[in-house]
């Protein structure tokens, strides 16, 4: 469904992805991992369409995203992704609530199927007495379980989340990605997930692995260790 084919970028003269080559099937929780400056968000903007690779191509169902223009490329961004990003990223002066509606706002998706959207994940997601809340105040966990609900409610192909869960404690976070797996398997969205957390890597269905911006690997987890 998003098939990367010997991407390459550099940022000034520095090469940071050598041809990289990563497909991602429909529905598919896949962990990208490697060391610090390996290339994982890079690769994962690629992916997403943020970052024009120098080289290469990026195809999301058969369409290559450079063959796009940008308003096009934008348009699959907010009708096809949705994005989870380390520290939440919430707009500050919305509430949690209007926050997790704006991808729905985007796409006019109507009002009354818009709130019954929202509260369903507010509920799911332990958030409901904090609709109403700007996101100031509310903790860590809590903003990035609303960020989860906001890359989702829109029932996107594919999540991208670039290390959702580095401001949060190890608890935190598990619960966070627990529901982004359980949200995500339910309406088949695709997951991308860049994590330095090896027990949070193994609960994707797949890992793929970057060193000094190439391929390291890309295995599949061992049968019945994935809780997805
Ligand atoms: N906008 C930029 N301008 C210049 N160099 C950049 C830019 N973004 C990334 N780089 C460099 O590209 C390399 C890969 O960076 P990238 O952010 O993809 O790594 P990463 O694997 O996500 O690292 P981390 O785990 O620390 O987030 C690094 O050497 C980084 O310094
Ligand atoms: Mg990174």
């Amino acid at each position: 469904m998003l098939v990367g084919k010997d991407v390459s970028h550099s940022f000034q003269t520095t090469r940071v992805l050598n041809g990289v080559s990563a497909s991602i099937a429909a529905g598919e929780a896949v962990a990208l991992v490697g060391p610090s400056g390996s290339g994982k968000t890079t690769l994962l903007y690629c992916l997403a369409g943020l970052i024009q690779p120098e080289g290469g191509t990026v195809a999301f169902q058969g369409r290559s995203l450079a063959g796009m223009g940008d308003d096009e490329r934008s348009e699959l961004r907010r009708t096809s992704f949705g994005f989870i990003f380390q520290s939440s990223e919430l707009v500050p002066e919305l509430t949690i609530a209007e926050n997790i509606s704006l991808p729905l706002e985007l796409l006019k998706v109507p009002r009354g199927e818009r709130q019954e959207r929202v509260g369903n994940l507010l509920d799911r997601l332990g958030l409901a007495e904090l609709a109403d809340r700007r996101p100031a105040r509310v903790s860590g966990g809590q903003a990035q379980r609303a960020a989860v609900a906001r890359a989702v409610v829109h029932r996107p192909a594919v999540v991208f989340a670039d290390e959702p869960t580095g401001a949060l404690d190890s608890a935190n976070g598990a619960v966070v990605i627990d529901l982004l797996w359980e949200l995500a398997r339910e309406q088949n969205s695709a997951v991308v997930l860049v994590t330095h957390d090896h027990s949070l890597a193994r609960s994707a269905d797949r890992a793929i692995a970057l060193r000094d911006g190439a391929l390291h690997g890309s295995e599949p987890v061992a049968p019945g260790s994935a809780e997805k």
